[in-house]
């Protein structure tokens, strides 16, 4: 594998220390990378040497292997301040970094920065020669990307003015879960799914991301974003475009980002009776007194942020049209959990009942993200012993019993980068097409408040009017 200069703007932030850097160091051990330079980039001045101890806390953090520790620890690792002066300093320190450890110029730019500083540090790499270099420049660039279509434009304008969009990579952790990478395959490979993967056979779609967190110290980003921007319009909507496109003529980037575009544009433009927002309330959890969204410190107490989000989405092409997908997430939820719910009609006809009642259920087709990455198709069989009472079963698949331990989806991504695959990642028309879909949700105040600890507003059920196929939160929560 060739050289790499990894450039990391955000080096000293909370996502390199927890998840970054460790997917650097793995990255260059599966891939045998073995001359390479790590330059980060803060806005705080810094020594070298600070940067260093932070590389080496966060790789000793995430227990990656002592022998990689080194390697990584012994490679040139410059630190650069996004001072006045800083983009001028950086392009010096790369030259010199690269010069002086024999590297070809593959530069993997990472912008890890918080969102306000996006453009003003893409336009302070262009103002520079970092992105012009013998080798390859891939930019990667993390989520949230804009706070709405028009900030999202502007963004992939600015990064257009030097980038090619072939050299952007926009990250969206999600599609590094090994569930999300394998829906593709589960989709295309299985004659049994590929034929019953249409509205003829489909109830309803759910996907639900429910955290038990709060805001967890992050308040002064979130109250700026809430959960429609945080978590609906990337996350949920990049997972429903999988699900949802149609076969792509290659497995390549292009096809599947032009397909993936093509739902969003069938997508049936969202009012205000397809979303119920939320914001979680005081309450007391296992015995411990919780405090309200708005008495987080760092929130005010006027905020109409949401911290939960329910929203139907329809998607009216000739596969999908009358069938629902129901995206929900929320902070502050009775449970963590992370899966897609694919519901199956039921039989035409009842044959088995109980008290009255159908015994039949729908069959689902689970897919979980977390915990327990796996997938479960549930469907029914008769109890063994007399009479035909039936039973519902699960076929399951836990990736845990596969594999020792599934990489971490920043780590297959950053393989992906280095490449330079951009399937999994998301490309600009798909980006503002996502906000287009949800505008009319993002200055929403009618904000139903729901206490901590429990599975968000009760409204949330309101949305399931006229549909049989909604099981409500807190039933699939249990479940
Ligand atoms: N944390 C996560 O789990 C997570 C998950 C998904 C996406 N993200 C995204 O990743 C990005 C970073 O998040 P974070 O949680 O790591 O934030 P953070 O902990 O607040 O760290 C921000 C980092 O950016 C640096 N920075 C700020 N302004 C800069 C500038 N103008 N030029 C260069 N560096 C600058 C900071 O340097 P100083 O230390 O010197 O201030 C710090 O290293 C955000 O876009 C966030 O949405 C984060």
């Amino acid at each position: 594998m060739s050289d790499i200069t990894f450039i990391v703007f955000g080096a000293t932030g909370h996502l390199a220390r927890t998840k970054l850097i460790p997917a650097i160091a793995r990255t260059v051990g599966a891939k045998d990378i073995r001359d390479f330079a790590f330059i980060g980039v803060g806005s705080s001045p810094r020594s070298d040497d600070v940067l260093r101890t932070k590389v080496g806390d966060a790789l000793a953090d995430a227990d990656v292997a002592s022998d990689l520790r080194d390697r990584v620890l012994a490679a040139p690792i410059r630190y650069v301040s996004a001072s006045i002066d800083g983009f001028d300093d950086l392009e010096h320190t790369v030259d010199q970094v690269e010069r002086e450890a024999g590297l070809s110029g593959n530069r993997l730019i990472y912008l890890a920065v918080p969102p306000s500083q996006l453009d003003a540090t893409v336009r302070g790499i262009s103002s520079t020669t970092v992105a012009k270099s013998d080798g390859w420049v891939r930019l990667v660039v993390e989520k949230p990307f804009g706070v709405d279509l028009a900030t999202a434009r502007h963004s992939n304008a600015i990064i257009h003015e030097t980038f090619d969009e072939s050299q952007v990579y926009r990250i969206d952790h999600f599609l590094g879960k090994e569930t999300v990478r394998n829906l593709l395959v589960f989709r295309f490979t299985n004659s049994l799914f590929e034929q019953t993967w249409n509205r003829n056979h489909i109830a309803s779609v759910e996907i639900t991301v429910a955290e038990e967190s709060g805001v967890d110290g992050r308040a002064g980003y979130f109250d700026e974003s809430g959960t429609v921007r945080d978590m609906v319009q990337n996350h949920l909507t990049q997972i429903l475009t999988l699900i949802a496109m149609e076969p792509p003529v290659k497995m390549d980037a292009a096809s599947i980002h032009q397909e993936k575009v093509k739902v969003l544009n069938s997508a049936r433009p969202i009012t205000s009776d397809d979303a119920i927002l939320g914001q979680y309330g005081a309450a007391v959890i296992d015995g411990e007194q919780v405090v309200g969204y708005r008495d987080e410190p760092g929130v005010s107490d006027e905020s109409t942020t949401p911290t939960f989000a329910a929203v139907r989405v329809s998607i009216d092409n000739w596969r999908w049209n009358g069938v629902p997908f129901y995206l929900r997430t929320g902070k502050r939820m009775s449970a963590r959990m992370s899966q897609i719910a694919v519901r199956y009609h039921r039989p035409p006809v009842c044959l088995f009942h109980a008290e009255g009642e159908c015994e039949g259920h729908q069959n689902i087709l689970k897919l979980r993200l977390q915990p327990d990455e796996g997938f479960e198709l549930f469907f029914d069989v008769k109890q063994p012993g007399p009479g035909t009472e039936i039973g519902r079963i699960p076929l399951a698949v836990r990736y845990d019993d596969l594999v020792n331990e599934a990489p971490d989806a920043y780590e297959t991504l950053l393989t992906d980068v280095v490449e330079g695959d951009q399937t999994l990642f998301v490309r600009s028309d798909e980006v503002e097409a996502a906000w287009e879909l949800y505008a009319p949700l993002l200055d929403r105040t009618d904000i139903h408040t729901y206490p901590a600890g429990t599975d968000g507003p009760e409204h949330a059920d309101d949305l399931l009017v006229g549909f049989d196929t909604w099981s409500n939160v807190r039933r699939t929560f249990s479940r």
